[in-house]
């Protein structure tokens, strides 16, 4: 029986995070004893990752006043932010401004359109520090038309890992995480989840994973020696650095889809290319691992890509 006085069913906020752990183990035969395990991200509503900084961003402006019916929420993003955002703005009722590259893919475009939010299009080959470097503009020409959340200098960013996706990866694990890997995009996730794992086991190895070079399709990461480094971003957290190429996050895209039947983004078949990088070399040296990664969105926005379908043989 229920009463008047009963909640039932779930709120759009109560939706984010708490995403699976998917185990990869195709990836791992031969590798007795090491485990790669993916969070699938695009199990959040609004499809990623960014949903879990984009709802602290947003609680955070709501308690302190800053946005509202008639006061908008403005910043930079190359896509998942500004559909968490934008997602937000329609569920809670604010206005949502987001400065973004107009090569941005036709999937993002339309998600954006579709939750009704405003966006100011920026110079493609200017790429995230174009739409960076706008958000700032607009903000300073009209300082109480917006509120300019900034993702990469607001410390909610970072701290909605440290409260949720590091606790979550060490319940899921039942403690035995030994690795954690993560792409750098505003390093949000990167920096909170670390810092919490760290606290919990100063033992476990974080290892970061970046674009090998400026020019990349690795949607969402930065390339940080020639980037607008992020504000959060403390560059001497990480255990280590490995770079990535394109290339080889394509092919395991592939590789997730053909031999695991997951459809993941470019991000994510990145950290999945990195985590089996750190599998490979704990395997060569003897030792057991448990490396957890983040699946940031699933290949649903990226299906325009050509990857998909002209590179058959790149597994
Ligand atoms: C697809 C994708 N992957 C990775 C990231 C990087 O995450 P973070 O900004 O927490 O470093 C983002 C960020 O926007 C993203 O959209």
């Amino acid at each position: 029986m229920t009463t008047a006085t009963q909640i039932l069913g779930t709120s759009l906020l109560e939706r984010i995070g708490n995403t699976p752990l998917v185990r990869l183990d195709e990836l791992t035969t031969g590798m007795p004893g090491i485990q790669i395990l993916g969070k699938a991200e695009w199990a959040n509503p609004g499809g990623s990752v960014k949903d879990r900084a984009a709802s602290a961003i947003v609680a955070d402006a709501l308690r302190r006043g800053l946005i509202g019916p008639t006061q908008a929420l403005l910043d930079a993003t190359s896509g998942n932010t500004g559909i968490a955002y934008a997602m937000l703005g329609a569920a809670l009722h604010f206005p949502v401004t987001l400065c973004m590259p107009s090569n941005v893919s036709p999937e993002r475009k339309k998600y954006l359109a579709a939750y009704g939010a405003n966006i100011v299009w920026t110079n493609p080959a200017e790429g995230s520090d174009g739409a960076i470097r706008m958000a700032r503009k607009l903000a300073a020409e009209a300082p109480g038309a917006y509120f300019y959340a900034d993702q990469y200098s607001n410390e909610q960013n970072w701290l909605s890992h440290y409260h949720t996706t590091a606790n979550e990866i060490w319940a899921q694990t039942d403690h035995q995480v030994t690795h954690f890997v993560a792409g750098l995009g505003t390093s949000g996730t990167f920096m909170g989840t670390t810092r919490r794992l760290r606290e919990l086991n100063p033992g476990i190895r974080c290892i970061s994973m970046q674009p090998d070079s400026p020019f990349n399709g690795l949607e969402g990461l930065k390339h940080m020696a020639t980037a607008i480094v992020p504000k959060i971003y403390d560059p001497t957290l990480a255990d280590e650095n490995i770079p990535m190429e394109t290339e080889r996050a394509y092919a395991m895209c592939l590789r997730l889809a053909r031999r695991c039947g997951l459809l993941v983004g470019v991000s994510a078949g990145a950290a999945v290319a990195t985590a089996l990088q750190v599998a490979e070399r704990e395997h060569a040296a003897g030792r057991e691992a448990v490396i957890v990664t983040i699946l940031c969105d699933s290949a649903e926005k990226y299906m325009s890509e050509r990857f998909w379908t002209e590179a058959p043989d790149i597994l």
